[in-house]
């Protein structure tokens, strides 16, 4: 009783109170990659503030994550929010949360082969890879010197959709240099699947650079870079080159998420760089979607002016192979040592007792 009217006199109390009978299922891939975990905590933690209730789930595999969703379809939840660990392997298990009406919001990483997803919310994966790209033509410099160079690329998943815009953005950069020979790739490895990494793995790539180091670089060769996707690779490739490679230059090796480790590398001189992505600001954006859906609202640009952040609606760039999916797209960032201070400005971050490193507030 007194619980009622302490709830009845505060504002807030009473939104959570009206609100509360809609549900969202959140799935997420393993929390052993750092940003699924802080994806999910904000998910979780936005929607409740918006006086929804949340069910979240971690899937550490994709028969898990399969099991997950019918878990919550069978649960009647309002709406789910998707991360496929293989964007191609739920269509049908999706199938049955259209046959009951409940809407999907494809998030990060796009779900395939499906009409079920009502809208994709993600970073511009693109320009990700062109960042990269970017960052290591800024920093060799091709265009100022007679100097060739020698760059190896490590790329994502191939199950996730994802990894091959990145990879995209960042050969479409490259590529020119590789043609004209400015850029040597020694292994010769320059597609897409000679590259990939499957599950994003710190390991194999640590494994793949250990091989590639001493199948082509043990004659003293120098490693000028390695166009790294993400940052749990990125520091597989810098433990590689610490352990296995014979030069003693800098390698820039890029990276991508921010993940406390990877900040910690950066700090010490060792990963160049990485392309950061508030993912704060993408679970804000969902939970604006998600509002959006269930109050019956048309999915278009008139849903930006809510959002927290520059973000763009794309209709025309995410074919799943079904459909073109309506796309909500965040703009993400090069951080390096220079401007990493801008991360303690996001909020989300901070420098340690000491000074010394930038850890995440949670
Ligand atoms: C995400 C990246 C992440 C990778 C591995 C991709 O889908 O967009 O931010 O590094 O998955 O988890």
């Amino acid at each position: 009783m007194l619980c009622l009217m302490t709830a009845a006199m505060l504002p807030g109390c009473m939104c959570r109170q009206n609100r509360s009978e809609k549900t969202v299922g959140i799935v997420m891939p393993s929390k052993a990659l750092e940003r699924w975990s802080r994806d999910g905590d904000y998910l979780k933690e936005l929607f409740e503030e918006e006086g929804y209730s949340v069910q979240l789930r971690f899937s550490d595999d994709l028969l898990k994550q399969i099991n997950d969703i019918q878990v919550l379809i069978a649960d009647d939840v309002d709406i789910l929010i998707v991360v496929p660990i293989d964007g191609g392997a739920l269509a049908r298990t999706l199938e049955d949360a259209e046959i009951k009406n409940i809407p999907v919001i494809s998030y990060d990483t796009l779900v395939l082969n499906t009409d079920a997803i009502d809208c994709y919310v993600s970073f511009d994966n693109y320009s990700v890879g062109t960042l990269q790209g970017q960052y290591i033509v800024d920093s060799l410099a091709p265009d100022e010197t007679e100097d060739t160079f020698n760059i190896e690329l490590v790329t994502g998943d191939p199950a996730d959709n994802n990894a091959r815009f990145f990879f995209g953005g960042a050969i479409d950069v490259l590529q020119p240099y590789i043609k004209s020979g400015k850029f040597v790739v020694p292994s010769g490895k320059t597609t897409f699947e000679q590259t990939s990494t499957p599950a994003w793995s710190m390991d194999t790539a640590f494994k793949n650079m250990q091989n590639t180091l001493a199948s082509y670089y043990s004659d003293g060769k120098r490693l000028d870079a390695v166009m790294c996707s993400n940052d749990s690779m990125g520091m597989g490739v810098i433990n590689a080159i610490k352990s296995d490679y014979l030069g003693k230059n800098i390698t820039v090796v890029t990276g991508q998420d921010g993940d406390a480790s990877a900040l910690r590398s950066i700090i010490d001189g060792q990963l160049s760089m990485t392309v950061y992505k508030d993912v704060r600001n993408e679970a804000d954006v969902a939970v604006s979607v998600a509002k959006a859906i269930l109050e019956g609202k048309n999915l278009d640009e008139s849903l930006l002016s809510e959002f927290p952040a520059e973000c763009v609606f794309d209709t025309e760039s995410y074919d799943n192979g079904i459909k073109k999916v309506p796309s909500f797209l965040l703009v993400p960032e090069a951080i390096d040592a220079e401007n990493i201070d801008k991360l303690v400005d996001t909020g989300s971050f901070v420098w340690d007792k000491k000074g010394k490193y930038i850890i995440p507030v949670k």
